[in-house]
């Protein structure tokens, strides 16, 4: 199967876990699309969803479907997202996509959370992924200072202008994207919580604290559960 075939396969799986009559909380990234698109199939059943991105709202609102402010609502019954690495105990990287603060926000204020993601991201150790942590824009020195001292090799995210040079990548948020190479990251609570307290992060993709509840993981012999 292709990678995109198993993306496929999970985000058919995902709508089992979607609730009927409830708000569903939707992950960004090309996982997340697959399930967008497989949600607008059964959209009359749910009262509405929460975005974690603008790209994901634009998305869902493409396909019909009602995109709440998290303002606007009282809970979330799950919410569905993919992951940059995953290992077997639902601690997760993520933020490849740049919307990990968003991410992080929805997963906190949802009964559970669904992970969906291909075989190739599950690892006993995370850390190959290079760890993203959104920083407001004048603390980006200092607070790459600090991810050098934790042992990473920290690096701004940047992206190609159409008059060809590099700037700062910046997020729905406007903040800017560090991606930090070299960790092996053994203790991923301990370390979310170390760089959730340096002053300037925004939020960091570690996801320990609050992990994933359920991982939905294609692989060639089907999806294959992790509670
Ligand atoms: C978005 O910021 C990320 O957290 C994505 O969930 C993650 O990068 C997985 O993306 P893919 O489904 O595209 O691999």
């Amino acid at each position: 199967m292709t990678q995109d075939e198993l993306k496929q396969a999970v985000a058919v799986a995902a709508i089992h876990y979607v609730v009927d009559g409830e708000i569903i909380g939707v992950g960004t990234g090309s996982t997340a699309n697959f399930f967008i698109d497989e949600l607008a199939k059964i959209k009359h059943r749910i009262k509405g969803t929460v975005a974690s991105s603008e790209a994901t709202a634009a998305r869902l609102r493409g396909h019909g479907i009602d995109v709440f402010d998290l303002n606007e609502v009282t809970s979330i019954a799950v919410y569905i997202d993919g992951a940059d690495e995953i290992t077997a105990s639902g601690a997760m990287i993520k933020g490849g996509g740049a919307a990990l603060t968003r991410e992080k926000i929805v997963a906190s204020v949802s009964g559970k959370f669904i992970c969906i993601a291909d075989g190739s991201k599950l690892v006993e150790v995370m850390g190959k992924f290079p760890l993203p942590v959104e920083v407001l824009p004048m603390a980006r020195a200092a607070v790459m200072r600090k991810l050098t001292a934790l042992g990473g090799q920290p690096k701004l995210r940047t992206m190609r202008t159409n008059a060809g040079s590099d700037q700062a990548f910046i997020t729905d948020n406007g903040g800017e994207i560090i991606d930090v190479a070299g960790l092996a990251i053994l203790d991923p609570v301990a370390l979310e919580r170390e760089i959730n307290q340096v002053p300037g992060v925004i939020a960091v993709g570690l996801f320990a604290l609050r992990g994933a509840d359920v991982c939905l993981l294609g692989t060639g012999d089907g999806v294959k559960t992790l509670t």
